[in-house]
């Protein structure tokens, strides 16, 4: 089996799994249960001046019959005593003294952050969390996202951090800022050790038709929130990339943002993380979920004859390039293997209104008669066929295909010109229309 061993900036955990910080880091108790499921790290809910929360403070987003496809939240740091969080954190790291525990922070002064820092230190965190990134609530106090889209300020703090802390110090961007390399940049010019990233976007999750107030209501008013869970995933992967394109190993980076599996974890890592942290997923699971994290993990680099967790960051880097830098000589086109189409047409509409209106449905063909073949019922459907020298290989027929194998995109050799798209649309209806 692999060793997935992780050291990230100086924090060493057996795992590249972290649990961000969120309610699932919220206390001491809850931290030892995840540790004991197999999470490497966990970064404890956010410690400042104890907030007050407001009910409701959650919304989701379902999508196609699964739940919670993103989710928003007007949750702001901990509502619980600091004293009690040291506590709590000082027992979790004297039982675990292996895992990762990181302290994420959000206070105001100079001073307050010089005492929060020696606080934590003392409850023997490994390495502490800037919290520049929470959008809602906080960053009307000029904390949280406030910070993170001041690049300016966001190094100030940082390095008044660095001043403090004798361990390193991660600062957790937000991804509500046009360029987030710009931030990171900063972040890395006040000597962070490394970044995290991302907190979750500024969001409406919805509005309640009846009552005519955005979700999630909060007697009869509601804000925006952040969003996170799987929907964010390619935007927070954009993210991290481009801060790991600029800075290559120079500024260590923690991916945040949609992962729910071992697959998604291995997609930041090969983008630049050299850990995850996870939240949404948990929150929808439990903790439970790191076990096939684990093994899948493991797997994959057993396979792929990946000897530490190090050879897998960065990994796909050099093959993300500008689009300028792209072949444009490179060929695909669709093919359609009539065995495995069910008939559904989607791709005829698709390509017809949504590509290049070159799928014809088939009046020649007609399925297997043979009477062992369950897919007898297609015997009175078409199978469409691609005009392959009108095909301009933009993939979309694949995509919408919900039949595994029926379309593939095939390599063929340049050719130097498509079909005249006005042309097949002044030609009228197509064949086997
Ligand atoms: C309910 C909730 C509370 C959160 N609280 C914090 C917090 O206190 N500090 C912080 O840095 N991030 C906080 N986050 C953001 C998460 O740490 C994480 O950055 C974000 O949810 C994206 O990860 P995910 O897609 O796995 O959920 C919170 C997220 C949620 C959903
Ligand atoms: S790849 Fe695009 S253009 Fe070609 S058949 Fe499919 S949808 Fe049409
Ligand atoms: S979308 Fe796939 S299954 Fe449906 S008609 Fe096209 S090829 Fe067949």
């Amino acid at each position: 089996m692999a060793d997935l061993t992780t050291k990230l900036a100086g924090v060493t955990s057996p795992n590249p799994f972290w649990l961000a910080s969120a309610p699932p880091t919220n206390t001491g108790g809850q931290v030892m249960r995840a540790f004991e499921a197999g999470w490497g790290g966990a970064v404890w809910k956010t410690l400042g001046q104890p907030v007050e929360n407001v009910t409701s403070r959650f919304g989701a987003l379902d999508y196609a019959g699964r739940k919670i496809m993103g989710f928003n939240n007007i949750e702001l740091i901990t509502d619980r005593p600091l004293e009690t969080n040291l506590k709590e954190m000082y027992e979790v790291k004297k039982r675990f003294p292996k895992h990762a525990l990181i302290a994420s922070l959000m206070v105001e002064t100079r001073e307050e952050w010089r005492e929060i820092i020696k606080k934590v230190e003392d409850a023997g965190s490994d390495a502490i969390e800037l919290n520049f990134g929470c959008p809602h609530g906080m960053c009307e106090r000029g904390m949280g996202s406030a910070v993170g889209q001041e690049p300016k300020v966001l190094e100030v703090i940082t390095g008044w951090t660095k001043e403090f802390a004798k361990i390193p110090v991660i600062v957790k961007l937000t991804p509500n800022i046009s360029d987030i390399t710009v931030p990171a940049a900063a972040a890395r010019r006040a000597g962070a050790d490394a970044v995290s990233l991302i907190n979750t976007i500024k969001s409406i999750i919805g509005v309640d038709l009846d009552q005519f107030v955005p979700y999630p209501t909060v007697d009869g008013k509601s804000t925006n929130g952040g969003y996170c869970g799987p929907a964010v995933k390619p935007i927070a992967m954009h993210m991290v990339g481009a801060i790991a394109r600029k800075n290559g190993n120079a500024l260590p980076v923690s991916g945040i943002g949609g992962i729910s599996d071992w697959k998604d974890a291995v997609e930041f890592m090969m983008l630049g993380a050299g850990t995850v942290q996870v939240c949404t997923a948990v929150m929808h699971y439990g903790y439970r979920i790191v076990e096939d994290m684990i093994q899948g993990m493991s797997d994959y680099m057993d396979a792929k004859g990946f000897r530490s967790t190090s050879e897998l960051v960065g990994r796909a880097i050099p093959n993300y390039t500008d689009w300028g830098s792209l072949n444009r000589r490179h060929t695909l086109l669709a093919k359609i293997h009539q065995e495995h189409c069910i008939g559904c047409n989607l791709c005829v509409v698709a390509c017809d209104d949504g590509g290049h209106q070159c799928i014809d449905l088939n009046p020649e063909f007609r399925a297997d008669t043979n009477p062992t073949n369950i897919n007898l019922h297609r015997t009175t459907r078409k199978a469409p066929i691609v005009r392959e020298e009108e095909c301009v290989g933009c993939n979309l027929c694949s995509l919408v295909c919900p039949a595994p194998g029926a379309i593939t995109m095939e390599t063929v050799p340049y050719r130097p010109a498509y079909g005249s798209v006005t042309d097949i649309k002044l030609n009228g209806p197509r064949a086997g229309h």
